[in-house]
C-alpha cells in the first residue's frame, strides 16, 4: 500500500532527530506540573474503571509511557518513527514499544482502557483527523478514556491552522473543534485544561482534553 505523504514526511523528520528529542525530553515532565496533573487524573480514571491496557500513541522516546507505567498503568507505546521506537526500547526494556501509525492501529476492537496521544495528532492533516479519532474510538473499550494534548488555536471561529513546528508540518486546533469531532464519534468530554506556554513553547497556548467513550460508533447513513 502506498503511504500518504504526510506520514512519510513526519516519520523521516522524527527519525532524523530522535536522539536529540530523547535527550531534550528525558526527564518525564518534571517542569510540567499541569501536564502531570492531567496524566495523573487520566491514570486514576483508567485504574478506577478496571485498569485495562493503555496505548501511548505517538510515544516518541517513551518517557511518558514510562510515567504512565509508574502511575500503575499497563502502558505500551506506538510510534511512526523506527528510530524513536529503537530508543524507547533501549531506554525502557521492561515496556512494550511497537512501530505503527495512529491512522490504522494494530490493536483489536475494544481492547484498551485508555489511549494517550500527547502532541502526536498535531501532524495529521485536518481532513484526516476524524479517521484517527475513529481508530481511537475503535480500540477503546466502552467506558475507556482518551487524553489528548496539542498546541491550541485561540479563535473558535477559525478553528484550525498550520503552524511552523520545529520538526514537521503541524496543525493547532481550538479545543472546541476537537471536542466536537470526538463527541460526534461517541466520546463525552470529562475535562479540559488550557495552559499558557512555557518560554520554550511560545507562542501558542497548550490544550489537554480528557474524554470517555460513552457511545458505540455512529452508523454510516
Ligand atoms: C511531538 S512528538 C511527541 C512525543 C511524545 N508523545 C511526547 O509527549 O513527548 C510527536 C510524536 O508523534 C509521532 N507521530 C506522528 N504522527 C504519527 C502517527 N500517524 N502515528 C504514530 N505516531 C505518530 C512522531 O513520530 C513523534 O514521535
Amino acid at each position: 500500500m502506498i503511504e500518504p505523504d504526510f506520514l512519510h514526511r513526519t516519520r523521516t523528520a522524527y527519525d532524523s532527530m530522535a536522539a536529540r528529542y530523547a535527550e531534550l525530553f528525558a526527564d518525564e515532565l518534571t517542569d510540567f506540573p499541569l501536564d502531570r496533573a492531567m496524566l495523573a487524573a487520566f491514570a486514576d480514571f483508567v485504574r478506577a474503571d478496571g485498569g485495562g491496557p493503555v496505548a501511548d500513541v505517538g510515544c516518541g522516546p517513551g518517557h511518558v509511557t514510562s510515567l504512565l507505567h509508574a502511575l500503575g498503568l499497563d502502558a505500551s507505546g506506538v510510534d511512526l518513527s523506527e528510530e524513536m521506537i529503537a530508543i524507547a526500547r533501549e531506554a525502557r526494556p521492561g515496556l512494550r514499544f511497537e512501530v505503527g501509525s495512529m491512522t490504522a492501529l494494530d490493536i483489536g476492537d475494544g481492547r484498551l482502557g485508555g489511549v494517550l496521544a500527547r502532541y502526536s495528532i498535531i501532524h495529521t492533516p485536518p481532513e484526516r483527523l476524524p479517521q484517527v479519532f475513529a481508530e481511537f474510538h475503535r480500540v477503546l473499550a466502552p467506558g475507556g478514556h482518551l487524553l489528548l494534548a496539542f498546541q491550541a488555536h485561540d479563535d473558535p471561529a477559525e478553528g484550525v491552522e498550520s503552524f511552523d513546528h520545529k520538526v514537521a508540518l503541524a496543525y493547532r486546533w481550538h479545543p472546541d473543534r476537537v471536542a466536537t469531532l470526538l463527541t460526534a464519534l461517541g466520546f463525552t468530554e470529562k475535562a479540559r485544561l488550557v495552559r499558557a506556554p512555557t518560554e520554550d513553547e511560545r507562542p501558542f497556548p497548550h490544550a489537554h482534553l480528557l474524554l470517555t467513550k460513552t457511545a458505540p460508533a455512529a452508523q454510516a447513513p
